[in-house]
């Protein structure tokens, strides 16, 4: 079956995913540690991605390279940019584009200069095993068990699983003027991160089968960082543990 590797995106979520391990060891290479073992009677090799477009490409790389990594899931958190995607929900990706690509009048806005590509499509079977995973947290487990934990989800309707198109750059998006024209600018986007376009690139380039998930943390507007670090501790790096095991035992 080969290696699966998991990057996070926050050391919550990783310190969540180790702690279930139950025979990791630590490599470091390149600056990340990465720690290698196994779960549920798979390969793993899981890794803090690092924030960023850049980060996330390096720590790729050395996941195909040095780690011989056959598969990649990214698990973390992302800001809603669908009208319906609301904080709470998960999305899985389908495709994956970087907002902030902008090389025109040389090549159209959001195109990957000399790809003739702007959207890179995820592994189909792998994101629709992590889109059950997915749908099995919410139901049974992660999404509910902490609703009681933040206000903004004590109120809301149950969670939901979406997939579609997630958008990636270099900024934490924070303000409703800048979530608007993004959703102008790319109307069918669901969320917005900072790293799942990068590690599309490079699996894309490698031809490694590659997934993306993210829990929704904020609506990507002016109030997007205020509950951040403690919806990754009460809800995110317990959704992201499920979706992970789910993925694992039901097949990826
Ligand atoms: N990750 C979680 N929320 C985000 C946001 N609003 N912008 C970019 N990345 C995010």
């Amino acid at each position: 079956m080969g290696r699966l590797a998991i990057m996070a995106a926050m050391p919550q979520e990783l310190q969540t995913l180790l702690d279930a391990m139950p025979d990791e060891t630590r490599v470091r290479r390149a600056g990340p540690d990465f720690w290698v073992g196994h779960w549920e009677g798979r390969e793993l090799v899981v890794v803090l991605s690092g924030i960023g477009k850049v980060a996330a490409a390096t720590t790729a790389t050395l996941l195909l390279t040095e780690f011989q990594a056959t598969q990649i899931l990214f698990v973390g958190v992302a800001g809603g940019l669908g009208a319906d995607v609301q904080v709470g929900d998960v999305v899985v990706a389908t495709e994956l584009l970087q907002h902030d690509m902008d090389a025109s009048p040389l090549f159209p806005r959001f195109e990957i200069p000399g790809q003739g590509l702007s959207r890179l499509p995820t592994h189909t079977a792998l994101s629709n095993a992590v889109a059950a995973a997915a749908t099995q947290a919410l139901a049974t487990g992660s999404g509910r068990r902490t609703t009681h934990a933040l206000d903004a989800l004590a109120t809301q309707r149950d969670a939901r699983v979406h997939q579609g198109l997630i958008v990636s750059g270099d900024r934490f998006v924070s303000s409703a003027s800048e979530s608007t024209a993004l959703r102008q600018a790319l109307p069918d986007a669901l969320a917005v991160e900072m790293e799942g376009a990068a590690l599309a690139q490079v699996c894309h380039d490698f031809g490694v089968p590659f997934a993306v998930v993210r829990t929704i943390s904020d609506r990507a507007d002016d109030t997007a960082h205020v509950d951040f670090g403690r919806f990754i501790d009460e809800v995110a790096r317990h959704v992201a543990l499920d979706i992970v095991r789910g993925t694992l035992r039901h097949g990826s």
